[in-house]
C-alpha cells in the first residue's frame, strides 16, 4: 500500500496567494461589474526591459541555427552570467565570490524552499514572524515539525515576532537553533537591516554553529547607502550564509524565472559525530542531480540586465515601483493609517484599524473599494492586525486603489 506524506497534512489547506485568488475569484463571481485592483502578490506589471527583450530575442534565433544551437547547459549556470552577477553585484560592493560559489535556479521561492532538504531533518529553524510561507510550509513538508496550531504556528519552529517595537528585525534567540531564515529587505514588512543588527545574527551564527539563509530578492529597491545589499558585506558571513538573490522583482523576471544562490566554500555544516562538511559540494551535487539549468535564452536575457542600457532600464523598473511605494505610503498615512516599509522595500505595511483582524479588513477592502491586499496574518500569528500592500502595480491603479481606499474613511 502507497503511504502519503502525512507531513503534507500537517499543512493549512491553501497557499497564501492562490487562497486570496480563490477569494478574489468567488468575489468576481458575484459581482462581476466590479473592477478589481490587485495589490496582493508581489507581481511585477511593467514589461521587460528593452535590452533584456533584444538579449532574449538574440538568444532565441541562436537556437535556432546549428552552428549557436545549445543543448544541456551546465547546470550551475553559464560563466557569462556568472561573471556578469560576480562583477556587478558583489566586487562592485567590496564582496569576492569564485564563479564555483554562485548556482544560478529558476527562482528563489524554489531555492529558499529546496534548501532545506540538504540538512538534517534534526535541526532547529528559526523565521522571523511575519515570514514569507515558504520557509515554514517547506520545513513542514519536511517533516521537520510538529503539528500546527490554530494561530499557525508549528511545534518546533521558533517564531521570532517582528513588531513595531523592534523595527521589525529581531534579536537573535537565546536559544541554540540551527537554521535561520532572514529576508531584508523583508517580505512582508518592508523593514530592513542595518549594518550592526545583521553582525549581530552573524555573531550568533558562528557562535552556535548556525547556518543564516539570507533571502535578498528585495536588496534593489534600497534606496539608503547605509543599507548593506548582501549578507556578504558583514565580516565573517562568508562562514555562516548563504544568500538568495532573484531577477524576478528587480528585473521583471517573475514570469521569465531566473534566480541565483551564493553558497561561499567557507559555509560549513556538522555530520551527527561533529564532523565539519563544506555545504557547497553538496549543494552542486544536489543541484545537478536534481535540476538541468535555466535555459540559455533566460541566462542571456538575466545577462543583459547587467549591460549599461540593462543597467538604466533596471533603475527606471525600479524607481517606478518605488515611486507606487512613496504614493501609497502618502496617501494611507493621509488618511490615517500607521503605514510601515515602502522606503527601501516594495511592500508597504499598514495596521489595520481600529483592530480589525486581517482577513477581515481583507474581506472589507474588497467588498468596499474592490482592492486586494495580503493579509498579515496569511504570514503569520505576529501578522495578525497588519495588511501588505505591494508596489508592483500599475500607476493608474495604485493612483484608484488610493483614491478607493481615501473613500472609505
Ligand atoms: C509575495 O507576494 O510575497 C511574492 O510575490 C511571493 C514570491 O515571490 O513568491
Amino acid at each position: 500500500m502507497i503511504k502519503i506524506n502525512e507531513n503534507y497534512l500537517k499543512l493549512k489547506a491553501g497557499y497564501l496567494f492562490p487562497e486570496i485568488g480563490r477569494r478574489t475569484r468567488a468575489y468576481q463571481q458575484g459581482h462581476p461589474q466590479a473592477r478589481i485592483i490587485r495589490l496582493g502578490i508581489g507581481d511585477v506589471t511593467l514589461p521587460l526591459p528593452a535590452a533584456v527583450i533584444e538579449a532574449f530575442h538574440r538568444a532565441v534565433d541562436e537556437m535556432s541555427d546549428s552552428a549557436t544551437f545549445k543543448g544541456y547547459g551546465p547546470e550551475q549556470g553559464y560563466e557569462f552570467l556568472i561573471r556578469a552577477i560576480i562583477d556587478n553585484d558583489y566586487k562592485s560592493r567590496g564582496v569576492d565570490l569564485s564563479l564555483d560559489e554562485i548556482f544560478v535556479s529558476d527562482g528563489s521561492k524554489c531555492d529558499s524552499g529546496n534548501i532545506q532538504e540538504i540538512f538534517s531533518v534534526a535541526n532547529t529553524i528559526a523565521v522571523t514572524d511575519p515570514v514569507y510561507p515558504v520557509y515554514v510550509d517547506t520545513n513542514v513538508m519536511a517533516g521537520r515539525t510538529g503539528a500546527g496550531d490554530e494561530r499557525g504556528c508549528y511545534e518546533g519552529i521558533v517564531y521570532m515576532a517582528c513588531t513595531p517595537e523592534n523595527n521589525f528585525m529581531p534579536e537573535p534567540p537565546e536559544q541554540d537553533v540551527d537554521l535561520i531564515y532572514l529576508c531584508y529587505p523583508n517580505n512582508p514588512t518592508g523593514a530592513v537591516a542595518g549594518c550592526e543588527a545583521l553582525a549581530r545574527w552573524v555573531a550568533y551564527a558562528r557562535a552556535h554553529k548556525a547556518i543564516l539563509l539570507f533571502d535578498a530578492a528585495y536588496e534593489a529597491f534600497i534606496r539608503d547607502p547605509a543599507i548593506p545589499h548582501s549578507i556578504f558585506e558583514i565580516p565573517g558571513a562568508r562562514e555562516v550564509a548563504i544568500e538568495l538573490r532573484s531577477f524576478s522583482k528587480t528585473a521583471g523576471f517573475t514570469g521569465t524565472r531566473c534566480a541565483f544562490t551564493v553558497i561561499p566554500k567557507e559555509l560549513q555544516a556538522y555530520t551527527a559525530g561533529g564532523k565539519a562538511v563544506e555545504v557547497n559540494p553538496i549543494w552542486h551535487r544536489r543541484h545537478c542531480t536534481k535540476f538541468n539549468g535555466v535555459s540559455y535564452p533566460v541566462q542571456a536575457a538575466a545577462a543583459a540586465t547587467y549591460s549599461q542600457a540593462g543597467k538604466k532600464q533596471v533603475r527606471e523598473l525600479v524607481d517606478y515601483y518605488m515611486e507606487n511605494a512613496r504614493i501609497i505610503r502618502t496617501r494611507l498615512s493621509e488618511f490615517g493609517y500607521q503605514v510601515y516599509g515602502g522606503v527601501d522595500a516594495p511592500y508597504i505595511w499598514l495596521q489595520t484599524p481600529d483592530g480589525m483582524g486581517s482577513w477581515e479588513f481583507f474581506d472589507k477592502l474588497l467588498n468596499e473599494a474592490h482592492v486586494i491586499g495580503t493579509p498579515g496574518a496569511g504570514f503569520g500569528p505576529a501578522g495578525e492586525g497588519f495588511f501588505r500592500l505591494s508596489a508592483f502595480g500599475d500607476r493608474d491603479n495604485v493612483e484608484a486603489a488610493m483614491e478607493r481606499i481615501g473613500r472609505l474613511v
